[in-house]
């Protein structure tokens, strides 16, 4: 009895920490606004998070420092001006939370 509670207990932790760590990767995603634009596999003159992914794939780094406005966007820059004032706010954000971004829109990589 005992040991099928402590299965369960371990059971029912993995379940809620992994439900945690997927709702923590779109937090920062939606809360500033990304996904008005920015759909998983729709549009063109908003790049889908798809093409963004396929864009920056193995230079994770680099999209970090775009987010930082460190680097020059790739994809569509007659359009920056679009994202110019999202840039301003994600290069604001924590070290942790631009790794969060990155790594949210890096997941719809196909
Ligand atoms: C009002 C619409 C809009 C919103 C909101 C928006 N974007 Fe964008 N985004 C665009 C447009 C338009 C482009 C294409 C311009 C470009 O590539 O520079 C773009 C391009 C990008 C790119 C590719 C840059 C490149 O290398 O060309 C990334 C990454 C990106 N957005 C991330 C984000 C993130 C993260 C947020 C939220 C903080 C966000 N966007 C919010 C419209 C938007």
């Amino acid at each position: 009895m005992n040991q099928t509670r402590t299965i369960l207990f371990v059971f029912i932790t993995l379940l809620l920490s992994a439900a945690t760590s997927c709702t923590q990767k779109a937090t920062v995603f939606e809360s500033q606004g990304c996904g008005t634009c920015h759909k998983p596999s729709e549009g063109v003159a908003n790049p889908s998070l798809i093409n963004i992914s396929e864009s920056y794939n193995g230079m994770e780094d680099q999209l970090v420092q775009y987010l930082k406005e460190e680097a020059e966007p790739v994809i569509n820059p007659q359009k920056a001006g679009i994202m110019k004032p999202y840039l301003e706010k994600t290069k604001t954000l924590s070290d942790a939370d631009l790794k969060n971004l990155a790594d949210f829109i890096m997941s719809h990589k196909q």
